[in-house]
């Protein structure tokens, strides 16, 4: 049987998303007992996190989950600028007491594979994801599953696409773009209970089309969240440019 297509809301801009991933959160958070959050980094959740911060401070949402993360720079610890954990404690700094007191598990920085298996299995320890929340790569990557890689990978050392790299090249100026990074897997994606996506930006336009309307196959990494039954798809309109609504009736994966 093929899996409930996916929710897919098209917003008058990116940030309308804010509120709507925050309820997710929230959702989650009253839903369950210390529920696994696991988090996206990149210039796509920045206001979400801002207003997270905001909100972890006042109360608003409870620190009563554990949160985690995509994917990290190999040789990139914590404290490392242009490294994903970095850029989630510098963007929603109660993350960072998170992480002091143990309640914020992060990705290791490691091509260790005993260590990989240690944080795919404290995950489960954990009760595996409750709500995954994803970016999307202009080539459709998600996480750092760049094109090609298999529908059934968990967590592993990825080499970076050239787009990837060329996307990031900003934020590690005057260096060089890192080359690999440690990642959670599509099959580790696909283990989450609830996962929501958001994709912002005309150059995301091509990506969203592959991954809601083109073959479900590696070549397009996203598309392999049509398998799921628990996808909601938040698109600005530029980014839903390419995606014909009308013709939503084969996104249903096969
Ligand atoms: C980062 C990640 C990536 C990004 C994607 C989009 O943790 O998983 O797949 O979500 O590259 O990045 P931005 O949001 O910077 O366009």
């Amino acid at each position: 049987m093929p899996a409930p297509a996916p929710e897919i809301r098209v917003l008058p801009a990116a940030e309308a998303a804010v509120p709507t991933l925050l309820d997710e959160l929230r959702r989650v958070v009253a839903a369950n007992e210390r529920p696994l959050v696991s988090f996206a980094t990149g210039g796509t959740f920045t206001g979400m996190f801002t207003a997270l911060a905001r909100e972890l401070r006042d109360g608003g949402i409870g620190r009563d989950f554990v949160a985690t993360h995509l994917d990290e720079y190999v040789d990139f610890p914590p404290a490392r600028a242009g490294g994903m954990v970095h850029e989630l404690v510098t963007g929603c700094p109660p993350l960072g007491d998170m992480l002091a007191a143990g309640a914020f598990v992060p990705v290791p920085h490691v091509d260790d594979a005993a260590a990989l298996a240690a944080h795919a299995q404290k995950l489960r320890e954990l009760g595996g994801v409750k709500l995954q929340l994803l970016g999307i790569g202009r080539n459709g990557h998600i996480a750092f599953n760049e094109p090609g890689t298999a529908f059934d990978t968990g967590f592993h050392v990825a080499t970076l696409a050239e787009a990837t790299r060329q996307d990031a090249r900003a934020r590690f100026l005057p260096g060089e773009p890192p080359r690999r990074a440690v990642t959670s897997g599509i099959a580790t994606i696909l283990a989450a209970d609830r996962l929501v996506l958001c994709a912002f930006g005309a150059a995301k336009a091509d990506a969203v089309r592959g991954m809601l309307q083109g073959e479900v196959a590696t070549g397009c990494p996203a598309s392999a969240l049509r398998r799921h039954g628990n996808l909601l798809v938040l698109l600005d309109r530029e980014a839903a440019r390419g995606f014909d609504a009308a013709a939503d009736q084969a996104s249903a994966a096969p």
